[in-house]
């Protein structure tokens, strides 16, 4: 199916078969091919935290009040955005594999960790967290776009109380929750949903207020 098929068809949908299991094998590969999607810098900071455990769903159930989904679909998915990728380590390493691949020579290779190192640097704690939001945002969809071509439906959630959720799941300060997605088979399909028009939303040039 083409990306824009998926894109027409593709619901949020909130009610899944709670007997249905999706092999682990395919979460994996699922999870394998969102992580080609585009990142800052390639520090590659999404880290996808699957939760199929059911006593853990049972407790997660009013933490993001009572959607049915959280213990219904096939598996929960706690996206993250994983701070100590911004780490100088990080940077260093992941530029070293991609010049030990033969991707770029050694002069890129330092190039562009020391732009990257740099591009950090001087960042404050809330662009950071724009910064993984960006990239925990863009895997999402990759995300949600696989599990779609695969047969799968899914919600993506924000509503759920994140305090809570990262100490019942015991996740520290280094990650960032940016968003839960549900994926499963739907006994229900979602409702349809509609869109502004597209002149209202795309602009030429400026955006800038007549008022
Ligand atoms: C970041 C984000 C958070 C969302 N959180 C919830 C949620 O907590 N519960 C819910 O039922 N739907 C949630 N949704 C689904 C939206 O309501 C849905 O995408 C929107 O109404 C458009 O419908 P569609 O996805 O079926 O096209 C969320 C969607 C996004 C992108």
């Amino acid at each position: 199916m083409s990306v824009q098929s998926i894109l027409e068809k593709r619901r949020s949908v909130r009610h899944f078969d709670s007997t249905y299991t999706i092999r682990p094998e395919v979460l994996t590969s699922l999870i394998e091919s969102a992580s080609k999607s585009p990142n800052g810098n390639n520090i590659q900071a999404t880290r996808y935290l699957i939760i199929d455990e059911p006593d853990l769903r049972r407790a997660l159930l009013p933490i993001a009040f009572n959607q049915q989904q959280v213990t219904d679909a096939s598996a929960l998915v706690v996206m993250l955005g994983d701070y100590r990728a911004f780490e100088q380590d990080n940077i260093i390493k992941i530029h070293e594999e991609g010049f030990q691949a033969g991707f770029f020579d050694e002069s890129l290779r330092d190039y562009l960790a020391n732009a990257a190192i740099q591009y950090y640097a001087t960042k404050s704690n809330e662009e950071l967290k724009l910064e993984l939001t960006r990239d925990v945002s863009l895997a999402s969809m990759s995300f949600i776009l696989l599990a779609n071509e695969a047969g799968f439906e899914t919600i993506t959630m924000s509503g759920y109380n994140s305090a809570q959720l990262k100490t019942t799941l015991n996740i520290s300060d280094r990650y960032l929750d940016v968003m839960l997605i549900a994926i499963g088979k739907s006994t229900k399909n979602g409702h349809q949903t509609v869109r502004h028009p597209v002149n209202k939303i795309m602009y030429r040039n400026t955006i800038a207020s007549l008022l």
